[in-house]
C-alpha cells in the first residue's frame, strides 16, 4: 500500500503537460495544448490538454482524465503502478510497506517482471562499471567500439559475468522465485541447475517508451559459431516484441521536435547515432516494422527515414512492410549507406555532419526508391515491367486516406513518368487496387457482423436501436452545467455562512434531475463530499469523481471539467444571462467587489466569477425546469373540461411564470447590475 501522503506528493509534483509531452507532440493553442490523440488513430488533433486544470480530454474518442489516469491508460498500469511510475519520473521517494518475498510472489506477473527487470538492469550496470571482470571484459569492449561512459549510462548498458549463476544468486538473495526468473528469460534451467542466460554477454535493456525495462538484448563478445550473436528476451506478459522499438524512450522528444524518425537495424546503430548527437534514431531490432511500432512512431511524427546498409539482405522484405506505413499516412523515405557500412560504423568513422549530409543527399522517397530498384531489375523484359507497374500501383493504393489524396496523386504521376507509361492508365490501375482494398475491408466487416452475439436488427434498423435506448432528456445541458459548478466550486463560499454546495443542496430538488448519470453524481456528491466549505483540500471533489471506479463517471467528469459552459448560445440570447465562457468579458465593477467583501469573500475577480457562474447556472436550471412544468400545465389545460380545475391549473401556471420572471430579474441583477 502506498501512503496517502506519497500520493499527494506525486500529484502535487506531476506536471500533466510534461508527462503527456513525453508521449505525444503537444502544440500550444491558446491556454491549452493540442495533439493527435494517442489512444485512437486520427489526422487532425482532437486531444486537448489543459495545464491549469491538470486535465486532458479527447473529443474524438472521449477518453479523458488527469495526469494519473493518463499514465494508467497510456502505460496500461493500475492506479498504484501509475503513482509509482510518476514517482520514478520525478525521483520522489514513495513510502509504503516493504514487499516480502511472499508478497512478491503474489503481485501479478507483469508487475513482478517489471520490478525484476529493473533490479536486473541495476545488477548488470553495477557489474559492468564496478566489478573487475565487468571493467576488463565488458567495459573495454564498449570502449573498443567507441562507446563512452555517459552513453553507457544513458542507455543503461550492462554486463553479466561469465561465471554461471551470478545474477541468479543475487536474485535469489533478493527473494525472487525461480519461476519468474525463468519467465523473464534472465535465467534458464539446465540439468537441475539454474544458469544466467546472458552470462559473459553485454546487456542492452529494452525500455518502454516511458523508460520501463521490458526486456533485454544480450550480445556475445567473442564470435562463436555455436552460440547466437544476440539472445533476446522471450515473449512474456511484459515483453511483446512487436510493440517495442529500441531507443524510442531516448529518442521520443527529439523525434517530435525534428518531426522525423530515423529507423535503423541494430542496438549499436541506435547507440552510436545518439552518442554522435543524432538522437531521433530507433531500431526495430532485426525485424520488419510492425503496425504497433508504426503507430508508436506515428504519435510523434509522420516522417520516417529508413537507414539500411546497401547490401542488407532484408531490404526487399522491409520494403514490402512499408506499405503499412503508407496506409498509416507516413511519408516514408529511404537512404542506403555505402556498401559494408551500417549507421554505427558510418557515424563512428565520419562523424555527425558527414552523416547528416549523406542522409540529406541520399534519401529518397519510398516509391521513388522502389521504382529505381525495380527498373534496374526489369531491363527490357516486358513481362517483368508489367509486374513492376502492378506492384507500384498496388503500393500507391495503400495511400488510401481521403486526406492523403494529393500525395497519392504525386506518386501516381512520378511513377507514370519513371515507368514511361500513360498517366491516365496508371490512375486507373491505382484506382482498381484501391477498389480491391475497399472490397477486402468490406468483406472483413461483413464477416465480423455475422457473429452470433450481434443482433441482426440492430444493424438493419437503426431506428429500433434508438427507440430502445432511453431518450436523452432535453434538460441535459442545464443538468450537467449544474454538476460542473458543483464539482468545481461546491467547496467554495457562496455567502458568509453557506458553501456553493449548500446553496445547490437547498435550492435543487434532486428529483428534477432527469439524466440518470447526472442524478447519480449529484447524490454521490452530497453523500461523499458534503456541503461544508473546504479550504484544506479544494480539489477533493474533483479527485473523487476523476478516480471514481465507474468509468462513465470518470469520463463525464473529465469532459465537464475540461469543457466550457454547456448551456447553448440560444439561451443566452433568449434570457440575456451571461454564460461562463464569457466570464472574462464580464465587466466586474467596483460595486460588485464591494458586495463580495460584504459577504466576507476575498474581493478577487475569480471569486466573483464563480459566484456569477453559480447564479447563472442555477437560474438556467430553474428556468428550464419551470418552463417544462409550464408546458405540461398548458397540455393539461387544453384537455381539462372542469371549470374549477381549469382555474386552479391556470393560477399555478401564472405562479410559475412569475417565478420565472423573478429568477430572470435577479440573475440579471447579480451578473450585470450589482
Ligand atoms: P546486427 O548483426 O547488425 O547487430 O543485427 P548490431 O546491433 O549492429 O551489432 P554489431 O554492430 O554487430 O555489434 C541487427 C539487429 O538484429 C538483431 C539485434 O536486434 C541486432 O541489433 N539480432 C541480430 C538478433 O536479435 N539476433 C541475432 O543473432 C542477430
Ligand atoms: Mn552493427
Amino acid at each position: 500500500m502506498i501512503e496517502p501522503s506519497s500520493i499527494n506528493e506525486v500529484l502535487a509534483r506531476a506536471d500533466i503537460v510534461e508527462i503527456i509531452g513525453q508521449a505525444v507532440r503537444l502544440k500550444k493553442r491558446g491556454s491549452n495544448y493540442v495533439a493527435n490523440c494517442p489512444f485512437h488513430n486520427e489526422k487532425t488533433p482532437s486531444f486537448s490538454v489543459s495545464a491549469s486544470k491538470g486535465l486532458y480530454k479527447c473529443f474524438g474518442c472521449g477518453r479523458g482524465g488527469n495526469v494519473v489516469s493518463f499514465v494508467q491508460e497510456y502505460e496500461k498500469l493500475s492506479f498504484a503502478e501509475s503513482i509509482h511510475w510518476l514517482a520514478d519520473f520525478y525521483k520522489i521517494e514513495i513510502e509504503e510497506t516493504e514487499r516480502s518475498p511472499e508478497q512478491l510472489q503474489s503481485v501479478q506477473t507483469e508487475e513482478s517482471l517489471r520490478i525484476l527487470n529493473e533490479d536486473a538492469t541495476k545488477f548488470f550496470q553495477e557489474t559492468l562499471l564496478n566489478s573487475e571482470e565487468g571493467q576488463t571484459i565488458g567495459l573495454s569492449y564498449f570502449k573498443q567500439r567507441g562507446i563512452r561512459t555517459e552513453t553507457i549510462e544513458h542507455f543503461r548498458l550492462g554486463y553479466d559475468p561469465e561465471e554461471g549463476s551470478s545474477f541468479f544468486n543475487a536474485a535469489r538473495t533478493k527473494g525472487y522465485q525461480a519461476e519468474i526468473l525463468i519467465k523473464s528469460g534472465l535465467v534458464k534451467e539446465r540439468d537441475g541447475r539454474f544458469l544466467d542466460n546472458y552470462r559473459g554477454r553485454i546487456i542492452f535493456p529494452i525500455q518502454s517508451n516511458t523508460g520501463r525495462v521490458l526486456g533485454f538484448g544480450a550480445r556475445i563478445l567473442k564470435s562463436n559459431d555455436r552460440a547466437p550473436k544476440y539472445i533476446n528476451t522471450p515473449e512474456n506478459e511484459l515483453y511483446v516484441k512487436s510493440r517495442v522499438l529500441y531507443g524510442l524512450y531516448q529518442a521520443r522528444q527529439s523525434i517530435a521536435k525534428l518531426d522525423e524518425c530515423l529507423l535503423v537495424e541494430g542496438y549499436l546503430d541506435v547507440i552510436s547515432l545518439h552518442q554522435a548527437g543524432i538522437t531521433n534514431a530507433v531500431a526495430s531490432s532485426g525485424t520488419s516494422l510492425t503496425e504497433d511500432q508504426l503507430r508508436a512512431i506515428g504519435h510523434l511524427t509522420k516522417n520516417l527515414t529508413i537507414l539500411y546498409d546497401a547490401d542488407a539482405a532484408g531490404i526487399k522484405a522491409a520494403l514490402r512492410g512499408m506499405d503499412m506505413g503508407l496506409s498509416q499516412g507516413f511519408h516514408v523515405y529511404l537512404a542506403l549507406l555505402p556498401g559494408g557500412e551500417d549507421p554505427d560504423s558510418f557515424v563512428q568513422k565520419n562523424g555527425r555532419s558527414a552523416f547528416e549530409e549523406f542522409i540529406k543527399t541520399h534519401k529518397q522517397d519510398f516509391i521513388g526508391f522502389r521504382l529505381e530498384l525495380g527498373l534496374k531489375e526489369v531491363g527490357n523484359d516486358p513481362v517483368k515491367k508489367a509486374k513492376l507497374v502492378n506492384e507500384i500501383a498496388e503500393s500507391i493504393a495503400h495511400i488510401n486516406k481521403a486526406e492523403d489524396f494529393t500525395l497519392r496523386q504525386h506518386y501516381t504521376h512520378q511513377a507514370s513518368v519513371a515507368l514511361a507509361i500513360d498517366e491516365a492508365g496508371m490512375i486507373t490501375l491505382v484506382n482498381k487496387y484501391l477498389q480491391d482494398q475497399l472490397e477486402a475491408k468490406a468483406k472483413i466487416r461483413r464477416s465480423t457482423t455475422q457473429e452470433p452475439e450481434s443482433e441482426p436488427q440492430n444493424t438493419e434498423n437503426p431506428a429500433t436501436e434508438q427507440a430502445k435506448s432511453p431518450a436523452a432528456t432535453n434538460d441535459e445541458r442545464q443538468e450537467w452545467a449544474l454538476l460542473k459548478v458543483l464539482i468545481e466550486s461546491g467547496h467554495l463560499a457562496y455567502s458568509e455562512t453557506e458553501s456553493v454546495a449548500a446553496l445547490l443542496h437547498n435550492r435543487v430538488d434532486p428529483a428534477l434531475i432527469k439524466t440518470a448519470l447526472a442524478r447519480e453524481m449529484f447524490d454521490l456528491y452530497f453523500a461523499e463530499i458534503g456541503i461544508a466549505k473546504a479550504d484544506a483540500d479544494p480539489k477533493r471533489a474533483q479527485a473523487f469523481f476523476i478516480h471514481h471506479p465507474n468509468q462513465d463517471i470518470r469520463q463525464k467528469t473529465a469532459s465537464l471539467l475540461h469543457s466550457g459552459q454547456e448551456v447553448s448560445a440560444n439561451w443566452k440570447k433568449m434570457f440575456g444571462i451571461g454564460t461562463m465562457t464569457e466570464r472574462e468579458e464580464i465587466d466586474i465593477r467596483p460595486e460588485s467587489k464591494l458586495k463580495a467583501e460584504m459577504f466576507g469573500l476575498a474581493p478577487t475577480d475569480s471569486t466573483v466569477a464563480y459566484i456569477s457562474e453559480t447564479n447563472s447556472t442555477l437560474s438556467y436550471f430553474e428556468i428550464k425546469k419551470l418552463r417544462n412544468m409550464q408546458d405540461l400545465l398548458r397540455e393539461q389545460l387544453k384537455q381539462e373540461a372542469d371549470a374549477d380545475r381549469i382555474g386552479k391549473l391556470f393560477s399555478l401556471y401564472k405562479q410559475l411564470k412569475k417565478e420565472e420572471q423573478t429568477i430572470l430579474e435577479t440573475s440579471k441583477t447579480v451578473i450585470f447590475k450589482s
